[in-house]
C-alpha cells in the first residue's frame, strides 16, 4: 500500500526562501503547493484597489464578501498563481506598495479567519505542503511535518533586493531593508496568530546552505514523516 499523504508546513521570516524549498519538496513528493502569503497579498491588493478603510470592520468584512481567491497552477513557474476574483494577479502581488500594507492586513482579525477557513479546506485532503507565519501553528497544528526556516537578516535583506531589483532597477538595498525589518517586527509582535516557531517544528537556518542543500535536508525529514 502507498504511504497516506501528509500535509508539511513551512513557516518561517520574510524573505528566507520558504517558498522556493515549499516548491521544490511538492514538486518531488507529488504534492500540492499553496502559497498563503499570495492569499494575504491578493487581499492586500484589492483592499488597495478599492481604498479599503482597514479600522473599519464594516469595510473589511464587506470587502472580505467581495472576494473570491483561487490558485491555478501555471506549468511555466511550476507552481500555482493566485487569482483575485477571476484575474490572474500573481504577476502584481509582489511590488512594493503590496508589501508595504501586507502586514497590516494580515494582522487583521477578519482577514486571518477569512484566509485561514480556505487554507483548512485546501488541505483537507493531505497530500500539501503550505508556506506561510502560522501554518504549524493555526492552521494546521496537528501536521505531521512542521519546518521552522530562519536565516539572517542581512542575507535575507540581500536575497529580496536581488528578486525585487530585476523587475525595479529604482529600488535600494536601503529601503528593501527597512521593508524587511519592518514586516518582520509586525509579523512577530502582532495580537492575532504572529510568527512562533511551533514546539515540535524542526529549524533549519539556511544563512549558509544553498537551496540544494537545503532541500535535501528537508526532503529528508519529509521522507521520515512519511514512513
Ligand atoms: O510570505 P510573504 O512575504 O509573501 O507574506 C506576505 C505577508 O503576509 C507577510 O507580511 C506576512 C503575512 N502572512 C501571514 O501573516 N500569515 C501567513 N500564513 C502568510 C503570510
Amino acid at each position: 500500500m502507498p504511504p497516506s499523504p501528509i500535509i508539511i508546513t513551512l513557516d518561517g521570516w520574510s524573505s528566507c526562501g520558504k517558498s522556493t524549498l515549499a516548491k521544490a519538496l511538492a514538486k518531488a513528493l507529488g504534492y500540492v503547493f499553496v502559497d498563503s502569503g499570495a492569499m494575504y497579498r491578493a487581499v492586500t491588493l484589492y483592499f488597495l484597489r478599492n481604498e479599503v478603510d482597514l479600522s473599519s470592520e464594516k469595510q473589511v468584512q464587506k470587502a472580505l464578501s467581495e472576494i473570491e481567491l483561487g490558485f491555478v497552477f501555471n506549468a511555466g513557474r511550476g507552481a500555482s498563481d493566485v487569482y483575485l476574483n477571476g484575474e490572474n494577479v500573481e504577476p502584481l502581488i509582489r511590488d512594493m506598495k503590496v508589501a508595504e500594507k501586507v502586514s497590516k492586513v494580515a494582522a487583521l482579525p477578519l482577514v486571518r479567519k477569512f484566509a485561514v477557513q480556505q487554507q483548512q479546506r485546501m488541505g483537507a485532503a493531505k497530500g500539501i505542503v503550505m508556506d506561510g507565519r502560522d501554518i504549524g501553528t493555526v492552521v494546521f497544528p496537528n501536521a505531521q511535518l512542521k519546518i521552522f526556516m530562519t536565516a539572517d537578516q542581512e542575507t535575507r535583506v540581500k536575497r529580496r533586493f536581488m528578486e525585487l531589483s530585476a523587475s525595479d532597477p529604482a529600488i535600494t538595498l536601503e529601503a528593501v531593508r527597512e521593508n524587511l525589518a519592518r514586516r518582520d517586527h509586525m509579523d512577530a509582535t502582532r495580537e492575532e496568530s504572529p510568527l512562533r516557531q511551533a514546539v515540535d517544528a524542526r529549524v533549519l537556518d539556511n544563512t549558509h546552505l544553498n537551496p540544494q542543500e537545503q532541500f535535501e535536508m528537508a526532503l529528508g525529514w519529509a521522507k521520515e514523516a512519511i514512513r
